[in-house]
């Protein structure tokens, strides 16, 4: 099946409404662009389930801050574009900025606490923008089910939990972090590390996976973990923030570990700050996976 590119609401609308009456399932992956391995598992998961998939690239100006990076965010629409057909995407949305934020636009989506702690003591604003920007996806495209990456974890806590205040009526997928063959979780904006900072940037990925063996081993002590996990992270530049948070509510967690707990940080190696995050649960059955946990 051949792709469409569409680039106006109304389009897309017509499009997906005669789909839909035609009985098709609806799945929906949102990116903004320079896709990677973990965007192309997205859309083979939404294609597995769904009849149609829609991927959106959209480089979502209100969740980048003054001193972020929106203007050098990495672009490769060529690139982007095959990936998405060869993976099976079916319909490619590809808005301008003045398709989403009208002049006069002026309503956002703000997800409260959720969106402060964590990255959001380091990004004021971010999860406004993206719980804002993502609302608006969802109402434009209705789709049935919605797949993101389990590497922005908080996004995926704030994203369900804004689906579940507001009622929009979408299931939500989270799909594991796909990583390199050295332990880095794939990012967009790897893109930006110079060949030492790729190599140092690993240090992220061992930490967690060091806390995590430990766990797994029986270590039930949140200072150990974090202790365990500290000692790799001594080749960053700025660690931002090192935290086991409950991974429904993102509230710190504390000993003995009783339910699904995510270890995240984030960190800055050079100039790019990269995130990152492994689950640990007391249940191993109940890792698969989180897209299974209630967000109550
Ligand atoms: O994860 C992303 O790429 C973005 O935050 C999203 C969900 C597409 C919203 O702009």
């Amino acid at each position: 099946m051949s792709m469409r590119i569409v680039r106006t609401i109304p389009e897309l609308r017509a499009l997906l409404k005669a789909l839909r009456e035609g009985g098709s399932r609806i799945g929906f992956v949102p990116t903004m662009g320079y896709l990677h391995e973990g965007h192309a598992s997205l859309i083979r998961q939404s294609t597995a389930r769904c009849d149609h998939t829609v991927v959106s690239i959209f480089v979502n100006p209100t969740q980048f801050g003054p001193a972020e990076d929106l203007a050098k965010y990495p672009r490769d629409l060529e690139r982007d574009q095959v990936l998405c057909q060869k993976h099976g995407a079916t319909v490619l949305f590809l808005p301008e900025p003045s398709e989403i934020y009208p002049t006069g636009f002026s309503t956002f989506v703000e997800p409260g606490e959720l969106g402060q702690v964590l990255c959001g003591a380091f990004r004021p604003g971010h999860f406004r923008g993206v719980a804002t920007v993502v609302t608006k996806l969802f109402n434009i495209v209705q789709p049935d089910l919605a797949f993101f990456g389990q590497k922005d974890l908080q996004q995926t806590v704030v994203i369900r939990r804004v689906v579940r205040d507001l009622n929009l009526p979408v299931d939500i997928v989270v799909a594991p972090t796909v990583r390199e063959a050295d332990g880095l979780a794939l990012s967009s904006r790897n893109a930006y590390l110079s060949p030492e900072d790729r190599q140092r940037a690993t240090a992220l990925s061992r930490g967690l996976l060091a806390a995590d063996a430990a766990f797994r081993a029986g270590e039930q002590s949140v200072a150990a973990l974090l202790a365990l996990a500290q000692k790799e992270l001594g080749e960053v530049d700025e660690l931002q923030y090192l935290e086991l948070v409950d991974a429904h509510t993102l509230e710190r967690t504390a000993d003995p570990i009783a339910r699904t707990v995510a270890l995240c940080v984030a960190a800055k190696v050079g100039t790019t700050r990269l995130i990152d995050n492994v689950l640990l649960t007391p249940d191993p059955e109940a890792v698969q996976f989180l897209s299974h946990l209630d967000a109550d």
